[in-house]
């Protein structure tokens, strides 16, 4: 059992300083847009969760999801996976590749496509080998912090989360994350704060709250539970920004001035064309400025003629027109609806 006191414990160190954490998030989470995050966001940042069978085997595809930069510190690399000696294996490929500086375990999602290998939230079934799995990864991980990402459980019937911390806790983890919903949940409803605060005062090591935060209000009261840190994962693909606005205790909503927010979607585009190049940014830089755009007048209309833009330039060319009928220095006005 590894001791994990208070003044040594280095998520709680990060914490100290920003309570707020990034989540892990598939195809989001990537180098560019975290590029992005970092214009209002000093603190600890995830990749997006990555497969330690293609980390084994060395698969190009999924060796890209660990491209990190400098500027991407402090930065956690998430693994999903069943099998600890796959963990093993993983763990020495990322740390040759990139050293990263932490590295967190997967037991949440609740895709099939991730549950069908016995990985994400299926891991909190099985909980015995879900200890195999954090103490190999602590084993090869040695000096560099391993935190744990879970749910409640896998359904109300089957709330296990305060077994699963201790578990954690036992095997050698830092930190472990709880994401207040069970799988069968998926991302409906209201997440339990309740249960996230009996997590925090069972548990012998930090605990990072996840679930509907989106602005100070849900931001206080995810705090208010007793959590060490606070976890942000939708809100923050509409309103990066919304870690800066937070911290300063303002809400996203209207943080932003128009011209600022178009200098941000001209800034990523950029950047999603220098990772993904000429052939294939153009799609995905289409998503991320429908997520941004999302509650702003005249969003919706935008949006569709948007998907039907064929080139970069006529994309400019829409988006100039929209914002400039906006105006210079309006506050952007944004709903509060989740991003789709
Ligand atoms: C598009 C998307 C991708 C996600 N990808 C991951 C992932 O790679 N790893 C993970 O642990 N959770 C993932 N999640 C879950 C989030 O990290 C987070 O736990 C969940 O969205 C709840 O937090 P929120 O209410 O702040 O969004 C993903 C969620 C979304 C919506």
């Amino acid at each position: 059992m590894t001791e994990c006191s208070k003044s040594t414990n280095r998520i709680l160190r990060i914490l100290n300083k920003n309570k707020l954490i990034a989540a892990p998030l598939a195809g989001v989470t990537t180098p560019p847009f975290r590029k992005l995050l970092r214009k209002y966001f000093d603190g600890l940042i995830y990749t997006e969760m990555v497969s330690v069978e293609g980390v084994r085997r060395k698969a190009d595809r999924t060796l890209s999801y660990l491209s990190i930069t400098e500027s991407d510190q402090p930065i956690g690399v998430q693994l999903f996976g069943s099998k600890p000696e796959a963990y093993t294996e993983a763990i020495e490929v990322v740390q040759d590749y990139i050293k990263a500086e932490f590295v967190d375990i997967n037991m949440g999602c609740p895709v099939k496509k991730v549950l069908k290998s016995g990985s994400g939230c299926a891991m909190m079934k099985d909980p015995v080998n879900s200890g195999k799995i954090v103490a190999a990864a602590k084993k090869a991980l040695g000096d560099v912090p391993l935190t744990v990402k879970i749910r409640l459980g896998w359904d109300k019937k089957n709330l296990n989360y305060n077994e699963m911390i201790k578990i954690a806790y036992e095997e050698g983890a830092e930190a472990v994350t709880v994401h207040g919903r069970t799988k069968t949940e998926m991302f409906s409803g209201v997440v339990n704060y309740d249960l996230i605060a009996d997590a925090k005062a069972n548990a012998k090591l930090p605990i990072i709250g996840n679930g509907d935060v989106v602005d100070v209000a849900t931001y206080e009261k995810m705090l208010a539970t007793g959590v060490d840190g606070v976890m942000i994962g939708r809100g923050m693909m509409k309103q990066p920004w919304l870690f800066e606005s937070i911290l300063n205790g303002r809400d996203p909503s209207g943080y932003m001035t128009y011209d600022k927010l178009y200098e941000l979607i001209k800034e990523l585009v950029r950047n999603e064309k220098i990772y993904k190049g000429e052939m294939f940014f153009l799609e995905t830089v289409k998503k991320y400025i429908v997520w941004f755009l999302k509650g702003m007048p005249g969003a919706a209309a935008l949006r569709n003629k948007l998907y039907m833009c064929p080139t970069e330039t006529e994309m400019f060319v829409m988006l100039d027109e929209y914002f400039g009928r906006l105006g210079q220095s309006t506050m952007c006005s944004i709903s509060d609806d989740a991003v789709g």
